[in-house]
């Protein structure tokens, strides 16, 4: 079979690639290689951005340079595939508030343009929304615990209202494309899924202030650099391994039950933020500098996936443990130190 994946250089997209690639099968990444995320870490933006390109190459990856707002382009590599993992986006919410005509373009057109081809030539198609669409009104619901917010029941699932509290750019863009989704479903029975995902985290991911906060302090940690926390530590998550997250498509592929799923770690991965930077400091034996600056515009401080409609129609759950997987994501942040130390720090 042959796999598409839009964004395959970017974090999630490349685990996807690897993921296949492992299995035996033909994959072709389709990513225009931006760098506009890159260039706000203070990180060595050419060496980040090639990183997964060169990775890729080395594992028999198809690699295409390519903007999926090109309808032209797009066309051409889809129309020979069995089946699209659509990852190329503008992910940060952030970039969103700063430049809604680049969400906008990106998240929308973009999703737009990889459906169209989806229907014209019939091919099954995951496209990538975010938690972040049940909006920051589930900030009024929880309780402050001692380490961590805590919320009765603890998981979320997908009946749960959505765009609720105050919304971003990002919200419009990732919801209209779950909208578009449902409508090629429903209009054109396209077999298709959207993934609500939760934040991931893993190898080969370049995490920033805007996105990737797993990362980011991973990487703030080996370096010991300072970390700063927007608002409270004890936010929340139930963190996805990458290797997870890509196993989720392919559990799309093979049961084919079209629809929207939440995608995340589930009750068993919930961590908050001051849980993770000390299970950082468990690991590397790092002390961090810590400092508190005020929430964001949009900031989600609980999230947690009920993820029973995946486990029921796709047959499929996470394998990987918080300690295992950010044991080996330090693994890998020491492995390429060099790539973070930027000159804007
Ligand atoms: N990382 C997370 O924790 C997280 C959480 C929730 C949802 N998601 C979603 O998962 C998907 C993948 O996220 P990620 O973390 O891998 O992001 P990423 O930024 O690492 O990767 C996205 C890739 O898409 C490419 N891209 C951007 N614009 C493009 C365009 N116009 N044409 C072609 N390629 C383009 C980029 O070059 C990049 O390689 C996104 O839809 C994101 O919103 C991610």
């Amino acid at each position: 079979m042959k796999v598409l994946v839009t964004g395959g250089c970017g974090f999630l997209g490349s685990h996807v690639c690897e993921y296949y690639r492992k299995m035996g099968e033909e994959v072709v990444s389709f990513d225009n290689l931006t760098k506009h995320e890159l260039m706000r870490t203070g990180y060595d933006v050419e060496g980040a951005r090639f990183y997964n390109w060169n990775n890729l190459k080395e594992k028999g990856v198809s690699l295409i340079e390519g903007d999926i707002q090109s309808r032209e382009d797009l066309f051409e590599v889809i129309k020979d595939c069995n089946y699209i993992i659509h990852t190329a986006a503008q992910p940060a919410m952030t970039i969103a508030i700063e430049n809604p005509e680049l969400d906008l373009a990106t998240n929308v057109v973009g999703t737009f343009n990889v459906l169209e081809a989806a229907r014209k030539y019939d091919i099954p198609v995951v496209n990538c929304s975010t938690i972040h669409v049940y909006g920051n009104k589930i900030n009024e619901t929880i309780k402050e615990g001692n380490t961590k917010f805590i919320r009765e029941p603890p998981a979320i699932d997908e009946d749960h209202p959505i765009l609720q509290g105050k919304l971003t750019p990002l919200h419009a863009s990732k919801r209209t494309t779950e909208i578009y989704v449902q409508t090629y479903i429903d209009t054109y029975g396209l077999e298709a899924a959207t993934f609500r995902l939760t934040g991931m985290y893993g190898p080969r991911q370049f995490g920033g202030e805007d996105h990737g906060w797993v990362a980011n302090f991973a990487i703030r940690t080996v370096l010991n650099l300072p970390i700063k926390i927007l608002g409270t530590d004890k936010q929340v998550r139930d963190i996805l391994y990458a290797s997870d997250a890509a196993s989720a498509f392919d559990a799309f592929y093979k049961n084919r039950k079209s629809g929207l799923y939440n995608i995340g770690g589930g009750i068993d991965n919930i961590i908050s933020l001051g849980e993770c930077l000390e299970l950082l400091r468990k690991i590397t034996g790092v002390e961090q500098d810590i400092r508190f600056e005020p929430a964001r515009l949009g900031d989600l401080w609980y999230f947690v996936c009920d993820i029973t409609k995946a486990k029921e129609k796709l047959k499929w759950e996470p394998k990987v443990s918080n300690e295992k997987g950010i044991k080996k994501l330090v693994d890998w942040v020491k492995e390429n130190i060099v790539l973070f130390r930027g000159e804007k720090r």
